[in-house]
């Protein structure tokens, strides 16, 4: 029988690894993105391109009846990345990021729970270590990826009785294309800061600047994630969360979890710090 899966945001990053990676297993893959120039190329590397941006319902009811079978997977993976000190960044940037990677992911879901529950399929959301972890500057992203968190507890027991699994893929710090956008986007927003806050702002706009750099070169493969996706999506009893990252990472952000918050905080403050300076 045939395998079909959706991918939201397939366009590029770990989105398009893992199309890539799922196509080559046999996978029948619908692939969302919203560039014609990213619909081509998913085309032409054998994928089944659909126009979707996950904020509009009218490109969610065309992929609908795009996709007639029932589903096997659906990875919902479409998102971006607002940053910067809260104090500074716009609450529509805010409202942005919950727009897409929040309301986006719902709205996504929603559409393709008809499809999902025929095919007895699985749900693979796109979460983060920022789900798990707030790290300053990365606030209004953390925001979504927590609330992702909340969708997903909550999601997999409400679609159990339906034979439907819902699995969370948390990654660190993966080499995409997103931190570059990130600060490109927040170099927009983050100038000038208030009078007589410059110091403290321009040290974290470079601190933003090396994470975002470190993130880019030093992240994980975005094919480490397509793995993990491959496994959330075939594993016969699959965990509800996966943690892809470094493993010194994964050990770290588990640590810091645990520790009494004003340790955390004095630790979390240190490095920024260091980056900040
Ligand atoms: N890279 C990391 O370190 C990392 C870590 C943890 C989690 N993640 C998560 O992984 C997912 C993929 O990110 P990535 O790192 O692969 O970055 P990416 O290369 O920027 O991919 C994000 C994709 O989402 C698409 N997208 C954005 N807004 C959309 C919308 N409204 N509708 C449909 N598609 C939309 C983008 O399309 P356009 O090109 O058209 O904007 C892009 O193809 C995101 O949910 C991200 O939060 C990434």
């Amino acid at each position: 029988m045939e395998r079909s899966i959706l991918i939201t945001g397939a366009g590029s990053g770990i989105g398009l690894a893992t199309a890539t990676l799922l196509k080559a297993r046999g996978f029948t893959v619908y692939a969302g993105a919203r560039k014609p120039e990213d619909l081509k190329r998913l085309e032409a590397l054998g994928l089944i391109p659909l126009p979707l941006d996950v904020t509009r319902p009218e490109d969610l009811a065309q992929a609908q009846e795009a996709i007639p079978e029932a589903l096997f997977g659906l990875v919902a993976n479409a998102g971006l990345a607002p940053a910067g000190p809260l104090e500074l960044v716009p609450p529509e940037v805010v409202e942005e990021g919950l727009r897409v990677n929040v309301l986006g992911t719902l709205r996504t879901v929603q559409a393709f729970l008809p499809h999902l529950r025929r095919g007895r399929g699985r749900i693979v959301l796109m979460g983060s270590v920022s789900g798990l972890l707030a790290l300053p500057l990365m606030g209004p992203y953390a925001a979504s990826k927590f609330a992702l968190e909340a969708l997903a507890d909550a999601l997999r027991v409400e679609l159990a009785p339906f034979g439907v699994k819902v699995v969370l893929v948390e990654p660190g710090s993966v080499a995409t294309p997103i931190w570059g956008r990130s600060l490109r986007w927040a170099e927009g927003y983050l100038l000038p800061p208030p009078p007589g806050t410059e110091g403290v702002y321009g040290a974290y706009l470079e601190a933003a600047r090396r994470m975002a750099e470190r993130n880019a070169k030093g992240g994980l493969p975005p094919e480490r994630v397509a793995e993990a996706v491959l496994k959330a999506l075939t594993h016969p009893r699959p965990r509800a969360r996966y943690l892809v990252a470094h493993p010194a990472r994964a050990r770290e952000v588990r640590l810091l979890r645990l520790l009494p918050e004003a340790l955390r905080d004095a630790l979390i403050l240190r490095v920024l710090r260091r980056l900040a300076h």
